[in-house]
This record gives structure tokens, C-alpha cells and sequence, in this order.
């Protein structure tokens, strides 16, 4: 290592001092030659940092032969005590050229490159929930907070649990109600699941013979031709509850209190008598058309209403098929589309925008 103080130290160099008094100036002088023209080569800050801690830092070249004046004979300290301190603020100063030239060099290549510096930074675009999932969670949170746990269940069904189990054997006219997509080579016997009812047999089979509160939430998908108000794919929630004594007057609480959540507090509901070959008795709940008030318009087809919802009390053969005793056991169960309440919420006209993948539409929400 290069040691400035090298011949001036006591012992075998003190002969050198003691020949040529101004041993010490020679080293000093060279030692700041040498420190200026490393400075120099100083390309960036950090290199100059580099040099500061070489030269000046705790154990920097010249904080050494400070360190070794008091090894000196005594007449010549206070002569190389003040050279090396004129050195040190010589080489300080050049420090403080250095950087401020460096870091205008800086500044001057990021103005040449018309490049800012002192504007804050850009924040990262966000992403936010499709307005599907959105939807989705809100209805899970309402029938959460009565008493409803999601159940899922598959998307690739079979036919017996998709119709069969559903009191819907082969050859029924209600098939007609659901196209359906089926897997090759499977005989029509595995298929896309139409909705999300399978789900009541697989939730019941598990849980049998305990009462259940469920909700099914998830994709269905039909062989429909697409249009504004349906797509081949889309989603439902489907609910279902065991137990003993439930009646249709929990269906009703249960429903009417859904929609106010959902719609407002204000929203005018009504049952409508239906069928559905897994329900006995089977009726349809409409909303007060939410578009025009319920005056008429084109969305409610003029009558004022808005369906949202089918429902029913669970067939005595869909409770024995799930494993509950139809004597001792009677539920409810309803199913329902996502994207349509959603649609009549925010007042979108064409359900194919939720797949569309279009983020005009998408960022409107959330
Ligand atoms: N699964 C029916 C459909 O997709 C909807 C439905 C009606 C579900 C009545 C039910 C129900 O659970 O009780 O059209």
C-alpha cells in the first residue's frame, strides 16, 4: 500500500529526515498531485465519493500522515502540521468543484433529454373489480348477513345432476329451457352446466340430514344465439334452505328483503305464479321496473315490471334426491341471473359489454 508518511517515520527513516529536513513537504506535495489528478479522473458522484473516502475518510491517505506528524521531530510539526491542513482544505474545496460540476453534468444530460426531473413520479394505473365481481359480492354480503354460506359447486355438470336429480328426467319438455353445450364424445352426458341448481344437490348431499342455508354462486353457460339481453355464458346465484317448517313465508321475507337491499329500500316486488319442475309450488319474483318507475318503457317491455329471480319450495323428490326425509324436511330455493340486476342497477343496455373486455366500459365501475 502507498504510505506517504514512508522514510518519515521514526526509527530506520529518521536518518532520511534528519539528512533532509523537507523530507515531509516532497511527500505532502506529491501526495496532493497524486489526489488532484485522481479527482480528476473522477467520472461520477460516486466516484468522488469513492475518492473522499480514499484520501480524506477516517483511514484516507492524508488523514494518515496527519495522524503521523507527531512522529516528526519537534521543530518541523508545526510547519507540515500546517501544510497538511492547507492540503486538506485545498483537497475539500476540489471535492466540492468536483461534485457540483458532476451533478450539473447531471442535470444538464437530463434536460438534454427533455426529461424532468423534479416532476413527481407518474403513479401506476390501478386496477379495480369487474363490475360482475362487484355485483357478485354485494349480493353475497346481503344473504351473508342472513344467514346464507356460499357453496360451490362444478361447471362441467352431468346430466344426471344438471337435469335428472332436478326432477327433470330425459325427454322433458322443461329441457327446452335449458340449450345446452355438451362435452364430445361423452354421449350427452357431460355438459356445461345451464345453471347453477345442480349446485342444491351437491350442497345437500353433503350436509344432509343438517339443515342448510346456502347460497351457489358461479358461471352457467347456454347454447342461446347472443344478443343485447343474453350471452352463452354468464352468471347466477343460486340459493337454497333445508330445514324443518321452513314455508314459502320465508321464501317471501327472504326475497323481498334481497331486492330492498339490493334496489332500495323503496322498490315495489310482486310473486308471480310460475313453473319449474324442481320447486312445487314455483313462482317468479319481479321488481317495480327501476328504469321508468314502473309508467312503462321499452326495457320493462311496457308492463312495468322487471323479472329478476325464479324461486319455489324445493320439490319433494329434489329433497329425497338430496338426502332429506320430504315428511320430516321442506326448503325453499331460488336462482338468479347477475349480470341482468346489475344491467338494470347502472342502466347498461347490452349484456355483451361484460365480456367484452372494453376498459371504456370497464373503468366506469368501482
Ligand atoms: N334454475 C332456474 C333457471 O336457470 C332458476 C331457478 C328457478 C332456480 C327456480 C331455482 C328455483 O332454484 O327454485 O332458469
Amino acid at each position: 500500500m502507498y504510505d506517504p508518511l514512508r522514510g518519515l517515520r521514526r526509527g530506520s527513516s529518521v536518518s532520511i529526515v534528519a539528512r533532509r529536513s523537507d523530507e515531509w513537504k516532497i511527500y505532502l506535495d506529491d501526495l496532493k498531485t497524486r489526489a488532484l489528478g485522481d479527482l480528476e479522473k473522477a467520472s461520477d458522484v460516486e466516484a468522488a465519493e469513492a475518492w473522499r473516502i480514499a484520501y480524506l475518510g477516517r483511514k484516507g491517505r492524508l488523514t494518515h500522515v496527519l495522524r503521523g506528524i507527531s512522529e516528526l521531530p519537534p521543530d518541523q510539526r508545526p510547519a507540515a502540521g500546517k501544510r497538511a491542513n492547507e492540503i486538506k482544505a485545498d483537497l475539500t474545496a476540489a471535492l466540492a468543484d468536483k461534485t457540483a460540476e458532476l451533478k450539473a453534468a447531471v442535470l444538464q444530460a437530463a434536460e438534454a433529454e427533455q426529461l424532468d426531473v423534479t416532476l413527481p413520479g407518474r403513479s401506476p394505473p390501478l386496477g379495480r373489480l369487474h363490475l360482475t365481481t362487484q355485483t357478485l359480492r354485494e349480493m353475497y354480503e346481503i344473504f351473508a348477513r342472513m344467514g346464507f354460506q356460499i357453496f360451490e359447486s362444478p361447471e362441467v355438470e352431468t346430466d344426471e345432476y344438471n337435469f335428472q336429480l332436478l326432477n327433470i328426467p330425459h325427454g322433458h319438455p322443461a329441457r327446452d329451457m335449458w340449450s345446452s353445450f355438451y362435452i364430445e364424445g361423452t354421449d350427452d352426458q357431460v355438459l356445461l352446466r345451464t345453471h347453477t341448481s345442480p349446485g342444491q344437490i351437491h350442497a345437500m348431499r353433503r350436509y344432509a340430514p343438517e339443515p342448510i342455508r346456502v347460497i351457489l354462486p358461479g358461471k352457467c353457460y347456454r347454447y342461446e344465439q347472443i344478443s343485447p339481453r343474453y350471452d352463452i355464458q354468464f352468471y347466477q346465484i343460486e340459493g337454497l334452505a333445508v330445514g324443518e317448517a321452513i314455508t314459502m313465508a320465508d321464501l317471501k321475507g327472504t326475497l323481498i328483503e334481497f331486492a330492498r337491499q339490493l334496489f332500495g329500500r323503496q322498490v315495489e316486488a310482486r310473486f308471480r305464479a310460475s313453473y319449474f319442475p324442481f320447486t312445487e309450488p314455483s313462482a317468479e319474483l319481479d321488481i317495480e321496473c327501476i328504469i321508468c318507475g314502473g309508467s312503462g318503457c321499452r326495457v320493462c317491455k311496457h308492463t312495468g315490471w322487471l323479472e329478476i329471480l325464479g324461486a319455489g319450495m324445493v320439490h319433494p323428490v329434489v329433497l329425497e334426491n338430496g338426502g332429506y326425509d320430504p315428511a320430516q324436511f321442506s326448503g325453499f330455493a331460488f336462482g338468479m341471473g347477475v349480470e341482468r340486476p346489475a344491467m338494470l342497477k347502472y342502466g347498461i343496455e347490452d349484456i355483451r359489454y361484460f365480456l367484452a373486455n372494453d376498459l371504456r366500459f370497464l373503468e366506469q365501475f368501482g
